[in-house]
């Protein structure tokens, strides 16, 4: 199928959400507020979300391999977490004093995770990642950030610059994976480092996951060098109880939370030991932290829901799940005559339409061929990201899984037949 009738097929699928996007247009700049919820010609607006199925303002109907970016690892309007939200909703939704429920969220993770002895909130990963930073810089007295070439930490400017590949002026990076591309620059420069921060799986990059000996080795050298250790358990958290850095071994300094930590609410949080967190005690405050909606009750109580409902059996079965997606989509692509390869993890997996893996991150050299797909897959009820990112969620079933293949099936074979390169 034509590049062009695979788009005018999802022109004509979709003119209600066309229709919202050029008014959205003349209100937002870009017609939203986020550039991950863009795609060409136009992002659907969605009116519902149930389980793992979302509705867009035409009435059709989505699986979602997403889930918000790996947000929702229990699917849209998961029971418990609607329960516990409405409950707190009921009584108030937030004020400027303690809750318990922070409390309960806290000890969850702390219990959880063992790098983690005391928690501090903030609405999104990106403020965690501000709020790292500003730990560290505080601890250390000194500005500079080392991250991955491609890694992401949100859009703050310091993360953004080495999520576009460059150095800046407190920006350094170096590769993910090379151990002595890290040293190095650490040995060199370490004396302005204030913190070392790595994803343990690069998520925005493509879903690539960093070895016990890497990790370990950047916190060794990170160490060597008197910067703290950053360990973004973002997007990682939902693969094991104890998130990565257990199934790793690594003990960070400090750790990333949010995403599914906030059962689809907004939410960050930063975890470490007792005294980096000490830079908080409240009587002698040494970083001015404050937000007036850090920790609230809603999304404190729909976290503890989502968190408690991560059970091992759970994560267990969406990694079997995701096994047999994998294998069902490059059986597929061998039917269509399309090369494929997927990076994969647990739950969650980068498609790439090459003979070997690649990374998501700077230019692709699928880049066409990928968006074409997530064309072609929204035509056949399919929603991923544009870049190829599929997360499972614990409300997926095995039939679900194989009516998923079914359709991108018929994507694939609609991709297909315009090759490799664009029409
Ligand atoms: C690893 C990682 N860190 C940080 C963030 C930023 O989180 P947020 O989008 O909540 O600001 C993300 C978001 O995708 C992420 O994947």
């Amino acid at each position: 199928m034509q590049c062009q009738v695979i788009e005018a097929r999802y022109r004509e699928l979709t003119s209600g959400s066309a229709r919202a996007f050029s008014e959205a247009r003349r209100w937002l700049p870009g017609g939203s507020s986020r550039q991950a919820g863009y795609w060409h010609p136009y992002p659907l607006t969605f009116v519902r979300g149930e389980a793992c199925y979302l509705w867009d303002l035409d009435g059709r109907r989505y699986i979602d391999l997403l889930g918000n970016y790996t947000a929702l690892v229990h699917g849209h309007a998961y029971p418990p977490i609607v329960a516990a939200a409405r409950t707190r909703v009921d009584s108030g939704s937030c004020w400027a004093g303690n809750n318990e429920e922070q409390v309960q969220l806290a000890r969850l993770l702390v219990k959880r995770v063992d790098s983690v002895a005391q928690v501090r909130f903030t609405n999104s990963g990106t403020e965690a990642a501000n709020l790292a930073l500003m730990i560290a810089r505080r601890w250390t007295g000194r500005d500079k950030v080392l991250m991955a070439r491609g890694g992401y930490h949100g859009s703050l400017m310091e993360f953004e610059t080495g999520f576009g590949g460059a150095t800046g002026p407190l920006t350094r990076i170096a590769q993910y994976g090379d151990l002595g591309e890290f040293q190095k620059v650490l040995s060199e420069q370490g004396n302005s480092i204030a913190a070392v921060f790595i994803e343990p799986v690069m998520g925005a990059g493509g879903v690539i996951p960093g070895d016990a000996t890497f990790i370990e080795g950047v916190r060794q050298a990170a160490h060597s060098a008197g910067a703290l250790f950053v360990l973004d358990e973002v997007l990682t958290l939902r693969l094991a109880l104890g998130g990565r850095q257990g199934q790793l071994g690594v003990i960070p300094d400090l750790t990333l939370f949010g995403k599914m930590i906030g059962g689809g609410f907004p939410v960050g949080a930063v975890g470490g030991n007792q005294e980096l967190l000490k830079l908080f005690n409240p009587d002698q405050p040494r970083i001015f932290h404050t937000g007036t909606f850090n920790a609230n009750p809603v999304t404190m109580a729909a976290g503890i829901a989502s968190v408690e409902a991560l059970t091992a059996d759970r994560i267990d079965q969406m990694d079997v799940l995701a096994e047999k997606l994998k294998a069902g989509l490059l059986q597929a692509a061998i039917k269509a005559g399309l090369a494929l390869s997927i990076n994969h993890i647990g739950s969650i997996m980068n498609l790439f339409f090459s003979e070997s893996s690649g990374t998501a991150y700077g230019r692709r050299d699928d880049g066409e061929l990928m968006a074409r797909f997530h064309l072609a897959a929204l035509n056949h009820g399919l929603f991923l990201a544009p870049r190829g990112l599929i997360a499972l969620s614990t409300v997926m079933t095995e039939s679900i899984i194989d009516e998923v293949i079914e359709r991108a099936t018929d994507a694939l074979l609609d991709i297909a037949s315009t090759g490799p390169r664009a029409d």
